[in-house]
């Protein structure tokens, strides 16, 4: 998604930015640019990747204030021109933004009449010129921008500098920003990470914030005028840099870490004696869990398919009626918030601003969420204040694999916790607890023994289409299988539950079409047994996902086998041999792996 990274101090900008980039390149983007004030502003961006930027930037660009930009197009192509920053018709100011200005059109053809030509085909391009125009009027950057802010609808993330006056302004409405105080510099980025190298103080910028920055003063106001108190953090979590090591994919890498990222997620979150969970985020009473009407989960792409598992465990275990919701969904389609009930907001990098807003909604309504987040202090996990940080480390490939894990076990033991407080007995508490704590070993021993993956990937990586069943639990984990070989091969993919399989995709099938199948020898087996069939009989190939040693093997073309693993936990191993085989097509096919087209890590636009 669009980033942003801004730089005042005594250093050389250039460098600390082009930094400043590559530390947002894993969120996804589509071109880059930099601004560097030094007399007039020096301007470079360029469609693709920051290392094309770089090969046209000068050995040295003089000057220590600058801005950067990622752009992940929303209005206008991939073109050098959309990319970011945006100079104002004058070349006063400067900008970059991430967002969307909804009434850009209007002030495109208002501005147009007076005669500023429009250099790219962006709805944020018009605020350099408002800005500029404003700053006109009183020669204060801090006013011109709120008066700036106050025409505009839409969402923001910006971040301006000036040719006449040392100051750095940043708004934020909808789109994260955070500043960073250093020592005699200070530092903007939309993502807290990219900080972390050059300081943990922050400011984290609530929406309607405006900052103002010097090279050692950070001044706090809102868009109405009011200061503010400058409220500085230090960072509670510093992830050390992602490094690849020895994979040369880091979605490879992420795989690899599913085990030790698990571990990181249960440590000390277990009551083994009352055969609990220990999550001290969850932050209801035994008496308020006890009158838990529903329960309701929020997430988009790989993170709703961890919250449809962590529905079906919620309900199976704590016998809550439990529903998963896509984020986008939910907040639009007018739902009805029960204060009373339990929501939970799922999402790896805790700033898509669908989740966003759904959060916002139920707020609103007066109902309570708890996060599941795994980027510490992102806006989604600061605005539920409770929930539960799920401990994956860094995820820097788009395309989401530890995380998925995680979240699942995660919710997982939410549900043992909010179970225990209702009917599920001490016994069974333990019984998932002991076999959650094993986990992380039945998946190094399926990473050591994968199965054919490669006779999969033969199988798939041309064909027109790819269907994915499973049942009850694993429908889930098919959604989740066809999303990523989507993703990241660019195969068109299909997910079905699999009972549903007879009721419409069967017209897709014919002789060879492959089929995934994940059946972990769970009480609905024999029914995708006999979906397993129906596709056979119709020429279908099928790659069949099982437990080993299980009487089901043997069913599919292709068979894989996973370690035997407790029911309520097949999830966690199921879909990694999914993962794979969406790796190694895309890797056949020449794809980009870690940074598919199109798609980005954080998608802060609604
Ligand atoms: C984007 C990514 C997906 C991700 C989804 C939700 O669409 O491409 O891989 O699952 O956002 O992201 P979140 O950070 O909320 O988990």
């Amino acid at each position: 998604m669009c980033g942003i990274f801004g730089y005042m101090g005594p250093k050389q900008a250039s460098p600390i930015l082009v930094e400043g980039l590559r530390k947002l390149e894993y969120r996804g983007y589509d071109s880059s640019g930099i601004a560097i004030k030094n007399g007039d502003f020096k301007i470079y961006k360029k469609i693709g990747k920051v290392a094309e930027l770089q090969s046209i930037l000068p050995k040295q660009i003089p000057g220590n204030v600058g801005i950067a930009h990622t752009r992940w197009a929303t209005h206008g192509g991939v073109t050098d021109p959309n990319a970011h920053p945006h100079l104002s018709e004058n070349g006063k100011v400067v900008i970059v933004h991430n967002g969307i200005i909804e009434n850009a059109r209007i002030f495109r053809s208002i501005l147009t009449r007076k005669g500023v030509v429009f250099h790219s085909e962006t709805d944020s391009e018009v605020i350099s010129h408002i800005l500029e125009y404003e700053l006109a009027r009183d020669n204060s950057p801090t006013k011109a921008l709120r008066r700036t802010l106050s025409k505009l609808v839409g969402t923001w993330g910006l971040c301006a500098i000036f040719l006449e006056h040392d100051v750095m302004v940043c708004a934020r409405n909808g789109s994260p920003l955070i500043i960073g105080q250093g020592d005699g510099e200070t530092f903007v980025s939309s993502d807290p990470h990219a900080l972390s190298t050059h300081t943990q103080r922050v400011v984290f910028m609530e929406d309607g914030d405006i900052a103002t920055l010097t090279h050692d003063n950070i001044t706090m106001s809102n868009i109405h005028g009011h200061s503010l108190d400058t409220d500085v953090t230090i960072l509670e979590e510093e992830w050390e840099e992602a490094v690849l090591g020895d994979f040369e994919h880091y979605m490879l890498k992420e795989i690899y870490e599913q085990p030790d990222a698990l571990r990181q997620c249960i440590n000390g979150r277990f009551d083994r004696v009352r055969g609990n969970g220990r999550l001290g985020g969850l932050k209801l009473t035994p008496l308020e869990l006890s009158k838990l009407p529903h329960v309701r989960l929020l997430g988009c792409g790989t993170a709703n398919h961890a919250a449809e598992i962590g529905g079906f465990l919620i309900e199976s275990l704590a016998r809550i009626p439990s529903f998963a919701h896509i984020s986008s969904e939910f907040r639009t389609n007018e739902p009805v918030i029960n204060p009373n009930a339990l929501h939970f907001a799922v999402s790896q990098s805790g700033e898509t601003a669908d989740t966003l807003s759904a959060v916002k909604e139920i707020l609103l309504k007066g109902g309570k969420v708890h996060g599941v987040i795994n980027v510490v202090g992102s806006s989604i996990a600061r605005l539920c204040g409770q929930g539960v940080y799920i401990h994956s480390g860094p995820e820097q490939a788009v395309a989401s694999t530890k995380a998925f894990s995680n979240m699942v076990t995660a919710l997982t033991i939410f549900a043992i916790q909010v179970g225990r407080s209702r009917t599920l007995s001490k016994e069974k508490g333990k019984e998932i607890i002991d076999n959650l704590q094993q986990l992380p070993h039945l998946i190094e021993e399926y990473l050591e023994h994968q199965g054919p993956i490669m006779e999969a990937v033969d199988l798939v990586k041309h064909a027109k289409c790819v269907l994915f069943l499973g049942r009850g639990i694993s429908a889930p984990v098919a959604k989740e299988g066809a999303l990523k070989l989507m993703e990241v091969a660019y195969i068109p993919c299909l997910a079905y539950p699999a009972g549903e399989m007879k009721h419409g995709p069967i017209a897709l099938l014919e002789e060879g079409s492959p089929v995934i199948f994940v059946v972990p020898n769970d009480h609905v087996k024999e029914k995708s047994r006999s979906a397993i069939h129906e596709c056979r009989a119709r020429g279908a190939k099928i790659i069949l996902i099982h437990e080993a040693g299980d009487d089901i093997s043997g069913e599919g073309d292709i068979n894989i086998p996973i370690p035997q693993v407790n029911n309520y936990l097949s999830p966690m191993l199921s879909v990694i041999p999914l993962q794979l085989i969406a790796y190694h097509t895309a890797l056949a096919l020449g794809c980009d792996v870690d940074r598919p087209r199109n798609l980005a890590k954080s998608v802060t636009v609604e």
